[in-house]
């Protein structure tokens, strides 16, 4: 799950004493844990924007951590969304549930780099992936939530592709995340990867990371985490990657929520004026040299 759907609230969760950098309360995005939350140097940070292959570094981190889990039920409980409002939970369970989490820590946010609590203490893991590819894998993340998620989250189905596109653009988090991150990315805190380079050499990624975080790996632990963040496997347990509502029903239809995971997906569906749109825009906002690393340019 990413969102929803793409509106924010201007509230900032009835707290007026939050600082505003921490952002604006929406039903994805909780202010009050961000102000709060305590890092330590041995946590680390996905930080992603919507589709561009969180759920994949979940895993791939939870493995090296592990050696090699598949114990769990559901990604979210070992590798959990920091921002998320959890309506059933106090702001202090949510942190002492945090808090009893053994080190390594590893957390997912699709925060900016100005509303991400302990940039200068953790470690974060930036995954980029071109913004025509989230685009459209946002577009299917709307379709295959079930009826019963939608009738509970009250969001409508979207029915075409061309006004999801509208409000995507204007809903603006992949250019938000990407803009604000980029200054960051030579700090020796940060590691950026590209999608697309996890999907041409998963071994060589796996070898990156592991020495950016400075964790043993065993030629074991990366077997296992070579096969289980791999598409196939992560497919056929789809249900353990998709969200889950209040109650632990899974807010997506069977076996969609690892899709497709290919590139240049978006050809197809997106129109050659909205990819242009895309482009153009990140023209607009973002330096040449990360169009370059982007492939955009
Ligand atoms: P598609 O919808 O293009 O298939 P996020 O986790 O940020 O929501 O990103 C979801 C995207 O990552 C989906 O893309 C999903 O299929 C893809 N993905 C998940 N696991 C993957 C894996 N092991 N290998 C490649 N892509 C994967």
């Amino acid at each position: 799950m990413t969102t929803f759907d793409m509106t924010t609230s201007t509230t900032n969760a009835g707290d007026d004493t939050l600082d505003p950098k921490w952002g604006v309360s929406s039903p994805m995005h909780d202010p009050a844990i961000l102000a709060r939350f305590a890092a330590r140097p041995t946590d680390v940070l996905i930080t992603t924007a919507p589709k561009a292959g969180t759920t994949w570094m979940q895993q791939i981190l939870h493995q090296l951590r592990t050696g090699g889990d598949t114990d769990f039920q559901r990604i979210d409980d070992v590798v959990p969304w920091l921002e998320l409002p959890r309506p059933g939970q106090s702001l202090a369970e949510r942190l002492a549930r945090f808090e009893a989490i053994r080190n390594p820590r590893v957390f997912k946010t699709h925060c900016t780099y100005e509303q991400t609590p302990g940039v200068e203490t953790a470690r974060i893991l930036l995954t980029t992936r071109d913004p025509r590819d989230c685009c459209v894998s946002f577009y299917h993340h709307l379709t295959n939530l079930t009826e019963a998620a939608r009738e509970q989250l009250g969001v409508a189905a979207p029915d075409s592709f061309d006004p999801f596109f509208e409000r995507w653009m204007e809903f603006g988090a992949w250019f938000r995340n990407v803009r604000s991150w980029w200054p960051h990315r030579d700090r020796p805190n940060v590691l950026v990867l590209r999608y697309e380079d996890l999907k041409r050499d998963l071994e060589g990624a796996i070898e990156t990371i592991a020495r950016f975080l400075e964790w043993p790996l065993t030629a074991e632990t990366k077997v296992n985490t070579l096969r289980y963040a791999s598409f196939a496997w992560m497919k056929a347990h789809s249900d353990r990657f998709a969200h889950h509502g209040e109650s632990g029903e899974p807010l997506f239809r069977p076996g969609t929520f690892v899709r497709k995971g290919e590139v240049g997906d978006h050809q197809g569906l997106l129109s050659a004026a909205q990819g242009e749109r895309i482009v153009e825009r990140a023209r607009r906002e973002l330096t040449p040299e990360c169009l370059r690393f982007l492939d955009l340019d």
